[in-house]
């Protein structure tokens, strides 16, 4: 008695090849199965796992590409990095009510994460966190395979000057507009002027007026009135007080006592 070929417990040639488990292809990336013209495989070119892999990749590739973050830059900003316990504990204040404040802010990053909705601002001194965890937050979703984009303020006028050289400008700025995470490290760092006040602006508003997923980080406190000299935009500042914002009041990790 012959053996039932391995092929022939599958109905359709997806569920084949869903079932290929190691590379039959000679590096051709589809193969065919050896039937008689009336069976249902019959000249039908089967994707090999070693292609579906390669597809997976160039997916996972396009998500990387497009978030404005080295590989070396996701993996280093993870949010599984961040830990609450090794915040600085700014003195006289007590270390298990500001790390369990820290824990929460982790969680909400998290969470934010898993399912962005809404704007998130992190403000607060320099070395508390706030990169990591706006760019921890861009690089959980990229990891995952979805799109998000994220850049310091001065990186993303840079990115928006250069192609207005090379005329993608119009693309480059829906895609900003309607990316669906952007994280914005630093803002009011840099004031911006001219067109390029008016494009990150307009970037703004839509993402504003159509509630986009956002997350904002500035060393400023963004409460009432805007102090003089910030860099950051009027009509954005009095918007981003409608929104969650974290106050991060711990002190820099780099002073911290290990
Ligand atoms: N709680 C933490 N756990 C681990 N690393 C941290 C923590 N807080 C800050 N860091 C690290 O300290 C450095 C400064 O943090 P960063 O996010 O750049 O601060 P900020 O943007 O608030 O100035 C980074 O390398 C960051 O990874
Ligand atoms: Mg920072
Ligand atoms: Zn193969």
């Amino acid at each position: 008695m012959t053996k039932t070929p391995w092929y022939e417990k599958y109905k359709t040639v997806e569920e084949l090849e869903a079932h290929v488990s190691q590379c039959v292809c000679n590096g051709n990336g589809y193969f065919r199965v050896n039937v008689l013209p009336n069976h249902r495989f019959f000249g039908k070119a089967i994707q090999c796992m070693c292609k579906r892999k390669q597809i997976i990749s160039e997916r996972a590739r396009h998500f990387r590409l497009a978030s404005g973050m080295t590989d070396a830059q996701l993996e280093r900003w993870r949010l599984g990095l961040w830990q609450p316990t090794k915040i600085k504990v700014p003195q006289g204040k007590d270390r298990e009510a500001t790390v369990a404040q820290a824990r929460k802010l982790l969680s909400l990053c998290k969470r934010y994460a898993k399912n962005p909705k809404g704007w998130l601002i992190l403000s607060g001194p320099y070395g508390t966190g706030k990169s990591h965890l706006g760019f921890g937050i861009a690089s959980e979703l990229v990891l995952s395979e979805r799109s998000a984009y994220a850049a310091t303020m001065p990186n993303m006028l840079d990115m928006l000057r250069n192609s207005y050289q090379t005329d993608s400008y119009q693309v480059t700025l829906m895609r900003l507009r309607d990316t669906p995470l952007i994280v914005l490290d630093d803002i009011g760092v840099e004031r911006p002027s001219g067109w390029v006040a008016e494009v990150t602006y307009s970037i703004m508003d839509y993402r504003y007026t159509e509630n986009l997923p956002t997350v904002l980080t500035t060393n400023q406190r963004v409460s009432g009135d805007q102090p003089p000299g910030s860099g950051i935009d009027g009509r954005l500042w009095s918007r981003m007080q409608e929104h969650v914002i974290v106050n991060l009041p711990w002190g820099d990790y780099r002073t911290r006592d290990r």
